[in-house]
């Protein structure tokens, strides 16, 4: 019912060049995995040179990042409608950019409403810290960031979630797949209060922090992880390719 839906999230890596490369390394093999929806998301300098080589395939391109005004006296900043021509998603709320760049809950609604008004599909990232995690507070914090994130947004426009616990992420340190399947569970709990339980139940919600080859399975096999957002094993094309690959057995 649900699409299984894997993003490679390259973070600030890869200088064109070696953007192309990388693509060029994992396209072929990629490609051939059409049960599964790819999504790849270099920085935005790369979006161009990506983007024209994904043109005659169906796996998407990505941008980590977006301001949510259309244009105007923003220095530095990048707009829906100049990612709207470049990419079909955005991923919006990540931790990194909660942490280091002070993104609230506020922010990024506007910015998710801003995304999918230009016609872009947000994956919208939440996620405690280890100390939410370890004071109990994990259903709290995320029931505040996806009800903050998702306020005035409509079940129907199609949004990604990705459930990204912090201590997760870039440690090596994953979460196990049955504890990330309850919190999974938990998430679309809160978005059936918010959507109703039929829209709730056929929005993807993936698993990130510290996905691999070695652990997608355990991810992938559990019924309410719908695929994987993956920082640094997908800077490494056979690894990436490996994890499209399972998951292309598994949910098949
Ligand atoms: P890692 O896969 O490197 O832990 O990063 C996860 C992540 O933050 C993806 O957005």
């Amino acid at each position: 019912m649900r699409r299984p839906f894997i993003a490679a999230n390259w973070k600030m890596n890869t200088t064109v060049d070696e953007a192309v490369s990388l693509v060029n390394q994992m396209l072929q093999e990629l490609n051939g995995f059409n049960s599964v929806d790819r999504v790849l998301c270099p920085p935005f300098i790369s979006l161009q040179a990506v983007g024209n080589m994904l043109k005659r395939t169906e796996i998407g391109l990505g941008a980590q990042n977006m301001y949510f005004k259309e244009k105007g006296a923003f220095t530095g900043e990048v707009s829906p409608l100049m990612l709207k021509d470049l990419c079909g998603y955005v991923i919006l709320g990540h931790s990194e950019r909660r942490q280091y760049f002070a993104e609230t809950d506020a922010l990024i609604n506007q910015k998710i409403k801003a995304a999918l008004t230009a016609g872009l599909i947000p994956i919208f990232c939440i996620g405690e810290s280890l100390e939410q995690n370890e004071a109990g507070k994990t259903g709290d914090v995320l029931s505040v960031q996806v009800k903050g994130g998702l306020a005035g947004v409509d079940a129907d426009d199609g949004i990604v979630i990705a459930y990204e616990p912090i201590w997760a992420i870039g440690t090596g340190r994953a979460a196990t797949g049955i504890k990330a399947d309850s919190t999974i569970g938990f998430i679309r709990d809160t978005l059936g209060s918010i959507w109703g339980k039929d829209r709730a139940d056929s929005t993807r919600i993936l698993y990130g922090g510290s996905v691999t080859g070695a652990n997608i399975e355990e991810f992938i096999k559990q019924p309410q992880i719908d695929g994987a957002l993956v920082g640094g094993a997908s800077l490494k094309a056979a690894e990436f390719v490996s994890i499209v690959r399972q998951t292309a057995l598994v949910k098949s």
